[in-house]
């Protein structure tokens, strides 16, 4: 178990928090945990550690790839959400990550504010995983980035369109562009644009802002878009509905980006809102991969977080 004189610790709680190299690593490193996988070898460097996981907020893919992934690699998870925990009744958050850390070795958490993970993280003992939060969802892109090679290889100097909310996808999109060099081509409706500041990008240098969604596509190699309304901005579902009718990916984007261009949706998505169900359904869609690919990367972040590079 972890102890007070553990060395520095490390926390993932953005894209931004580790570099091309520490990316380089865990994308050969995801590769080889999904190979072993796939034919039944044992990988379980982690075993009598554990996990919790908070969560704030609804979850299938999260929930799933990380305890499937967790006890694959021989540890085990503790599920807490704020409803069954003293989290949903006030504790402080500090108060909360002083008592969790002291108890497992590594914490995931998907929240509301960054500012609440980050609090956590300060108090934290161990390292905390982003597993989502209004701003930052930095898991998602790792596995995208990965699922991207897997079938087209490096994403360095590729164009990647984003068609929707200026959310905490498109967030993490930018500060992905920014580390591995890429450029994102990002078009939202009026008054949902992605915020630089909120983004946590230097510079305006690895994206271009587009009014029209064809736009952004045009020459992508890869067009990604999400729902909507994100969790916890239900109020506005309406306005959206009324504001992103023309931000739905169709087929005329994906004809318009690279005949190679491949479609991804970090899920779950609404068909017929975002994109239409022959996008999602059809053969440039490897949202299905995406989704695996969260178990396969997470569990290499997980060992790099508690072991290094092995
Ligand atoms: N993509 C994603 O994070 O899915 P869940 O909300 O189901 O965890
Ligand atoms: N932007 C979405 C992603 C869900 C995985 C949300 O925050 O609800």
């Amino acid at each position: 178990m972890s102890n007070a004189a553990a060395p520095a610790i490390r926390h993932y709680l953005q894209f931004a928090d580790f570099s091309a190299d520490d990316y380089a690593h865990l994308f050969a490193r995801a590769a080889l945990i999904k190979k072993k996988f796939k034919t039944y070898e044992k990988h379980q460097p982690l075993t009598d550690r554990t996990l919790a996981m908070i969560f704030e907020k609804a979850s299938t893919r999260t929930r799933v790839s990380f305890e499937a992934g967790m006890y694959q690699m021989g540890g085990s998870v503790v599920h807490l959400t704020t409803g069954d925990s003293q989290l949903g009744r006030a504790e402080p958050i500090e108060d909360s990550a002083k008592v969790i850390s002291r108890m497992v070795d590594l914490v995931m958490i998907r929240t509301f504010e960054q500012a609440k993970i980050e609090a956590f993280a300060a108090h934290s003992r161990v390292p905390v995983i982003n597993g989502l939060t209004n701003e930052f969802h930095p898991c998602q892109i790792l596995a995208d980035i990965f699922t991207f090679i897997e079938h087209r290889g490096s994403i360095k100097g590729k164009t990647v369109a984003w068609v929707g909310d200026g959310n905490n996808m498109a967030n993490t999109w930018l500060q992905a562009a920014e580390i591995l060099g890429f450029t994102v081509h990002v078009s939202t409706p009026t008054g949902y644009e992605v915020d630089q500041a909120v983004a946590g990008v230097r510079s305006s240098s690895s994206y271009k802002v587009f009014k029209d969604p064809m736009e952004a596509c045009r020459g992508a190699d890869l067009v990604t878009t999400d729902v909507w309304t994100s969790m916890g901005y239900e109020a506005e579902n309406e306005a959206r509905r009324q504001a992103f009718a023309d931000w739905c990916v169709d087929q005329d984007m994906m004809r318009i980006a690279q005949p190679d261009a491949l479609f991804m949706h970090c899920l779950p998505a609404h068909r017929g809102e975002e994109v239409q169900a022959d996008v999602i359904d059809g053969p440039q869609s490897v949202v299905w991969d995406e989704a695996e690919n969260r178990m396969h990367v997470q569990k290499a972040l997980m060992e790099y977080l508690l072991l290094g590079k092995l």
